[in-house]
């Protein structure tokens, strides 16, 4: 192994999950349904025309997955709890039952010696806050600073970080910008108006997350990416410093800088948010740490059709391009805009058409692209970001939203009709790996 690629002796090294994609019992022990359960009712949603009933059964089969966790020689595994088993209706009574689940798995990262790092929101709204208008709704945001603040009371000392939200970015922009996640709605307005609430919700929490005086470090996880013109054309240039105000930069200026970024509010018209005296404020909390989730570079091209991406690495199974550059330029971007806490990537993987072949899966594309982008990372760490983890999604393949199960995103494999689950070549190459790190 060369010099470089030797991380920090406290890098904190994991994998990631998230409740819906995983957990199955979507009826158990009194939990309330979510609008992924409703979403996946009408299958015209979702591409296989599965839901989340089952999933990875790891409601019932978590004890063996932390043990897999914990083979894998991680220090962390990021996972996120499912609003609606704590508290069925995302109102009102807290389910106990639901909270024992998280209790109990708790306790088998505690007793492997493996950090907690929850996410409160993965995108699974209690259904009962749908029929109350959602995200739309401004109260939302209330009644997710009330279940933040149960959850780090209850946990808060058990865990080593919590984050708010996970990619908002998409909650809004997927779920109501064009009705390809749940709740469904397509409405340029109610997106942004939703973006702005999921904000306000982020520093509510963030409030009162800190009265419940736990010691987990909280802050948010954002889908980040660079834009990139496709051509040096002038339209080319503007699209891709517009798509940069109206992804990331509507989420990094609230959160560092206290207002949303005049670009983007000038070219939302008259779809620009509601925000009330004060909201700026309530959101632009400290936070301890920022999680960004990497895939790929925004490719913009006002040609019509639009110009591709090149692609000189390869696409994924989601015909994502990969570009590990985007990483480092992306990092090293933000370092130099923003004040930022230390940083965690807290998602980075890559989707691959994955069979098992004699008792083994072998997927190299899988550990290439890894490679590449830790390589990128350290890039960034040598340019003077402080990168404190990183996280690989995902643990298990498991119900990739509207693509149902057929997007496999593991490092382990899990076949769906037997539950059994396959170390990928990639899960050793990461098992090796980690412990290469730690006997230097
Ligand atoms: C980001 C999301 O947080 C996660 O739920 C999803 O599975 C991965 N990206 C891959 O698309």
């Amino acid at each position: 192994m060369n010099q470089s690629n030797h991380y920090p002796a406290d890098f904190t090294w994991g994998v990631a999950t998230s409740a819906f994609q995983i957990e199955g019992g979507a009826n158990a022990d009194g939990k309330g349904p979510s609008i992924w359960d409703t979403f996946c009712l009408n299958p015209n949603n979702i591409k296989d025309q599965s839901d989340g009933t089952v999933a990875c059964d790891h409601y019932n089969r978590y004890r063996e997955d932390v043990g897999l966790i914990s083979s894998l020689g991680v220090d962390a595994y990021r996972f996120s709890m499912a609003w609606a088993r704590v508290q069925p209706s995302g109102k009102g009574a807290w389910n106990e039952a639901g909270f024992g689940f998280y209790d109990r798995l708790l306790d088998e990262l505690a007793a492997k010696d493996v950090k907690a790092h929850l996410t409160l929101y993965h995108w699974d709204l209690p259904q009962g806050l749908q029929d109350d208008g959602g995200w739309l709704n401004r109260d939302t945001a209330h009644r997710f600073a009330d279940y933040a603040h149960e959850v780090a009371r209850r946990f808060g000392n058990r865990i080593d970080a919590i984050a708010t939200h996970n990619e908002p970015w998409c909650s809004a922009n997927l779920g109501y910008g064009n009705a390809q996640f749940a709740p469904g709605v397509a409405d340029a307005r109610q997106a942004i108006q939703v973006s702005h609430h999921l904000l306000l919700s982020h520093g509510l929490a963030m409030t009162s997350m800190r009265a419940a005086a736990a010691s987990a470090q909280l802050g948010i996880v954002l889908n980040q990416w660079t834009a990139d013109p496709a051509t040096d054309s002038e339209l080319d240039r503007t699209m891709a410093e517009l798509e940069y105000a109206r992804s990331v930069q509507w989420f990094m200026d609230p959160i560092f800088k206290g207002r949303y970024p005049e670009l983007a509010l000038r070219a939302h018209g008259a779809n620009a948010p509601v925000v009330h005296d004060g909201d700026m404020a309530a959101i632009a909390q400290p936070i301890d740490f920022l999680g960004v989730n990497y895939y790929f570079r925004s490719f913009c091209s006002a040609e019509t059709p639009p110009r591709t991406p090149p692609g000189k690495l390869g696409f994924t199974d989601m015909g994502w391009e990969i570009y590990p550059q985007g990483l480092t330029e992306l990092l090293v971007k933000l370092n130099a805009e923003y004040m930022l806490p230390p940083i965690y990537i807290t998602e980075n993987g890559m989707a691959n058409p994955d069979a098992v072949t004699d008792g083994k899966v072998s997927d190299p594309a899988r550990i290439a692209y890894v490679r590449m982008h830790l390589d990128a990372l350290k890039a960034a760490m040598e340019q003077g970001v402080d990168v404190r983890g990183y996280f690989l999604w995902s643990l298990l393949d498991n119900f990739e939203w509207n693509s149902g199960y057929a997007k496999r995103f593991g490092i382990v494999h899990v076949d769906y009709a037997t539950q059994e689950r396959t170390l990928k070549d990639s899960a050793i190459w990461y098992r090796d790996f980690l412990s290469a790190q730690r006997q230097r």
